[in-house]
């Protein structure tokens, strides 16, 4: 019998929650170093459906940093990056296409929907969600700037509770191909879908000080001194930017989680603690 109390309490104390978020729309990067054990990808699928099914309008935005990586050295084309963003040539993005729009984003759609929920996976390319253009193409190569996002195939998706799964691959003139870090994808779709909430699932227990610490609370201006000290690096730097986009677009909170914790998003969304790191 008490064990019985205790479910149904788990259970309920959810509810302040659900109230809170039923109707929100919620955008959630599912980190390329996020997707790495198949049990983990199949606990991302059942707490999506989940978060769906009490009502919030869920939104994926995905990356693919690991799975490049690995085809890039099947290929023998080398890997570069500057600024934690990689330098894309022709052949490079060529990879990049296939991994994200083809292998990754069809896994995750097809795992949604071998759980129950209706899924469609997309990239930035379809319908013209979004459109850009080279960031510093001497520098970087296809790695592009978003000009436009045009949310409309987004919005009609939502309508028929589908999940949007997409890949950050965006659209430029003459319809070619640009690489888009997925992180910047998911603000610039998080800021024109006005999402209430932003999260980042990556491979790390959130932001760290230089002590390695969770720093469980940010804001600007202590981004702006991580930045200048070095503290982060790498992907972490176009995530925090990414996070205050979201931010400055209306989003009461972003949130960057460890996606090899299972279930990391349910305890993020549902509990007073949170596990990662904030930034408001
Ligand atoms: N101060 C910091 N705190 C936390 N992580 C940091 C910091 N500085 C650099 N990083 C790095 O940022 C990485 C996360 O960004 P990364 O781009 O690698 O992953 P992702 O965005 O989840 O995956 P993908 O780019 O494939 O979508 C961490 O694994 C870590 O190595
Ligand atoms: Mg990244």
């Amino acid at each position: 019998m008490k064990s019985h109390i205790k479910t149904a309490e788990i259970i309920l104390s959810a509810l302040p929650y659900i109230q809170k978020f039923r109707g929100q729309v919620f955008v959630i990067k599912y980190g390329g170093a996020a997707q790495t054990d198949e049990g983990l990808k199949s606990d991302f699928a059942r707490d999506i459906v989940l978060l769906q099914l009490v009502g919030i309008k869920v939104v994926i935005v995905h990356g693919g940093g690991k799975k490049i990586n690995s085809l890039l050295d099947k290929l023998n084309i080398e890997s570069h990056f500057e600024d934690g963003l990689r330098v894309t040539n022709k052949d490079t993005m060529e990879v990049v296409e296939m991994a994200l729009s083809g292998l990754i984003n069809k896994e995750i759609t097809s795992l949604l929907v071998a759980h129950g929920a209706r899924a469609v996976g997309i990239s930035g390319k379809d319908d013209g969600l979004l459109r850009a253009s080279a960031f510093n193409l001497e520098k970087y190569g296809f790695v592009g700037k978003i000009d436009e996002v045009n949310e409309a195939v987004i919005n009609a998706l939502l309508k028929e509770d589908i999940i949007p799964v997409i890949a950050p691959i965006a659209l430029g003139a003459n319809a070619t191909s640009y690489n888009i870090n997925a992180d910047l994808a998911a603000s610039a779709i998080a800021a024109k879908l006005k999402a209430s909430k932003a999260i980042f699932l990556s491979d790390i227990k959130g932001v760290l000080d230089k002590n390695g610490e969770l720093i469980s609370k940010l804001d600007e201006a202590k981004i702006a001194e991580l930045k200048n000290d070095g503290t982060i690096s790498g992907g972490m730097i176009p995530k925090l930017e990414a996070s205050l986009e979201c931010i400055k677009a209306g989003a009461k909170a972003v949130h960057i989680i460890d996606g090899r914790v299972a279930h990391s998003l349910l305890l993020e969304i549902f509990t007073d603690e949170g596990i990662g790191s904030v930034i408001r």
